[in-house]
């Protein structure tokens, strides 16, 4: 399949609010903050497309003071597309761009429950050869109130390229 790996552009805000919608566990977010992450956001951002059709997004940031950290917001792949290697392929491709050479690490919060996002990661680490470490970023109770499971913080680096 002819997949098409780029920076996302405004236009696309619409079509991740609705692959988001369509791809529990993940929290959807307002649309406008889905505008901005394929706008002001888009160079730390990465669509994946076939034939016009977003099968796949990852959202991030360099996280403020430290740009050689980043972020991911969000990775999602449409239930057809999943299992090919292509949420893998996405976060390899936006990691070589010339944009993120001050970046050596790498850090997303996933829930305990996400075997599939734990594995992502998991892989990605062994991949780079790189130590990935497991904490608490938001606590069920404490950051929660409750009302959503608790965040773990996964950091993984030094990542050498
Ligand atoms: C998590 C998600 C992004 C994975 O996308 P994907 O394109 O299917 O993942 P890949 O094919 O790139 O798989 C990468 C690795 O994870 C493993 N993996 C992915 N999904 C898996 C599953 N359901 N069960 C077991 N292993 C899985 C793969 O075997 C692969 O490991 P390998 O490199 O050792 O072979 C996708 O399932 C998804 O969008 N889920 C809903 C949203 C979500 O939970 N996002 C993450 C939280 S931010």
């Amino acid at each position: 399949m002819d997949i098409a790996f780029r920076v996302p552009r405004s236009e696309d805000g619409l079509a991740v609010h609705q692959l988001v919608e369509q791809s529990p566990p993940l929290d959807t977010n307002s649309l406008y903050c889905n505008l901005l992450q394929t706008s002001h956001f888009a160079e730390t951002a990465i669509a994946a497309e076939h034939e016009g059709q977003l099968l796949g997004f990852v959202s991030g940031y360099l996280k403020p003071g430290q740009s050689d950290t980043y972020f991911l917001w969000q990775v999602v792949v449409g239930e057809a597309a999943r299992g090919q290697g292509l949420a893998k392929r996405m976060i390899q491709a936006l990691m070589a761009r010339e944009s993120m050479a001050s970046v050596n690490w790498l850090e997303t919060t996933i829930t305990p429950d996400n075997e599939p996002s734990q594995r992502l990661f998991k892989s990605l680490a062994r991949g780079w050869q790189a130590d990935l470490s497991v904490d608490v970023l938001f606590d069920r109770d404490r950051h929660f109130g409750g009302r959503h499971d608790t965040e773990q913080l996964y950091r993984i680096g030094p990542i050498v390229r």
